[in-house]
């Protein structure tokens, strides 16, 4: 099996076919032109290609995707972005937008779409090797680009390691360096040879899942013929017993009975529970309780799947970089949203802290079995800064008890909150 692999390479196979994978490196090309940039990533069998796109207020452009036939779009907030039934996209006003394309078989293509306040015109273009078409109708502007493999390629990939051993569970990501230094793309596109042995995500973070050896590759979306791969070899060893208070069932962690979600312990993919119909009695109660206090309190997000929290962590990384969204945003799988025992309450953003209501639930929410889970200068014990907005249902005796600690709940359990890198 080749280690670094910077040869031809027949096909891009993960797009099933060539055809697919030209639309893919042409919708790269075009997004490049455009001022707009790409990453793609592939899971395997065309699953999870992620896209970044700016567009410009009254901007519209059609949603393409790499899916034979018909697709459906969810949109994240369509105060700022419509999209009609024949898949164009106009931009309606500035802020980060989310659309899933999800084709017949259930893949899904996510298109991270940042539109920026504009003149309503359309994107124009600077580059020699585009050809830019551009049609206006009364309402809307549309741009296709069309564009060639030219000058500023990528020619080849470097990884830091070619080959890893890890234990289940485990994680490591390489730095990839793509050459020449002045290609015009380095977008990268992920790949596993096998899911059930190791995932890697659109970043290139290698996960194992369990005992064997796949590979994973690298592919530049600038150049497909252009890619690297990384021997994963999965180790078969069964994992030391957990301490007495620790107890895993069917994959969820309870430490001392309290479910666990941090950035040590993660939740299955499929750990779907919905929200907890107790812990939202619990916060009705309380809503009830402060509204009788002049304080208005409302759910702003509360549970969120691995998918939805994939797709919200993967915005943050493209927004912020993956080590500040580290500090703010959990990883698919370890967020405590996923357990439907965690609400966010008024506004999730740090104005919120200086409100009456963030004072008042502070000082009350243990009452009804809540506890502010990510406190004030506790972020190198919970792995997050402060979040005066994230409540956590405990149940009424554990939250008092947690709350009259004075501790952190990772504190108060005698556990950690890192990820295994
Ligand atoms: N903001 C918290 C840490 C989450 O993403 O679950
Ligand atoms: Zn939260």
């Amino acid at each position: 099996m080749a280690k670094n692999t910077k040869k031809k390479a027949a096909t891009g196979k993960r797009s099933g076919s060539s055809a697919a994978m030209l639309l893919l490196v042409l919708m790269c090309m075009a997004g490049l032109v455009m001022g707009v940039y790409l990453i793609a990533n592939g899971g395997g069998n065309n699953k999870n290609h992620y896209y970044n796109i700016t567009m410009e207020v009254g901007q519209s452009r059609t949603l393409v995707t790499t899916f034979a036939g018909d697709f459906t779009c969810a949109v994240s907030d369509d105060a700022l972005l419509s999209v009609d039934e024949t898949h164009l996209m106009t931009a309606l006003a500035p802020g980060d937008v989310v659309v899933i394309a999800e084709g017949a078989a259930g893949d899904r293509e996510t298109f991270y779409i940042q539109i920026v306040g504009g003149t309503g015109t359309s994107a124009t273009t600077t580059s020699s090797d585009a050809t830019t078409t551009t049609t206006t109708s009364s309402e809307t502007t549309t741009t296709t680009t069309t564009v060639s493999l030219g000058p500023g390629s990528v020619t080849g990939i470097e990884l830091t390691f070619y080959a890893v051993s890890l234990k289940v569970g485990e994680n490591k990501m390489p730095i990839v360096t793509m050459s020449p230094a002045d290609a015009t793309d380095k977008s990268e596109q992920w790949t596993s040879s096998d899911e059930s042995v190791a995932t890697v995500n659109w970043l290139g973070d290698i996960t194992a899942v369990g005992p064997g050896v796949c590979i994973v590759r690298v592919t530049s979306v600038n150049n497909p013929s252009v890619y690297a791969e990384v021997t994963v070899t999965v180790l078969d060893e069964t994992p030391s017993a957990p301490a007495a208070n620790v107890e895993v069932i069917n994959g969820v962690t309870y430490v001392q009975g309290i479910l666990i979600v941090n950035k040590t312990y993660a939740l299955p993919a499929d750990y779907d529970p919905g929200v907890n119909p107790e812990a939202k009695a619990a916060f009705d109660r309380m809503q009830v309780a402060a509204s009788a206090e002049m304080m208005s309190l409302s759910i702003v997000s509360g549970y969120r799947s691995y998918a939805t929290q994939e797709a919200t962590y993967n915005r943050h990384v493209v927004a912020s970089g993956q080590e500040k969204a580290d500090t703010f945003s959990a990883r698919p799988g370890h967020s405590e949203h996923q357990t439907g025992l965690a609400f966010d309450i008024n506004y999730a953003g740090d104005s919120f802290g200086s409100t009456p209501e963030a004072a008042w639930l502070a000082a009350n929410c243990w009452k009804y079995g809540f506890i502010i889970r990510y406190p004030q200068g506790k972020s190198d014990i919970t792995g997050y800064k402060y979040e005066p907005w994230h409540i956590r249902y405990l149940g009424e005796e554990n939250a008092k008890k947690v709350y009259d600690s004075g501790l952190t709940l990772e504190e108060y359990l005698g556990i950690t909150s890192q990820y295994a890198e």
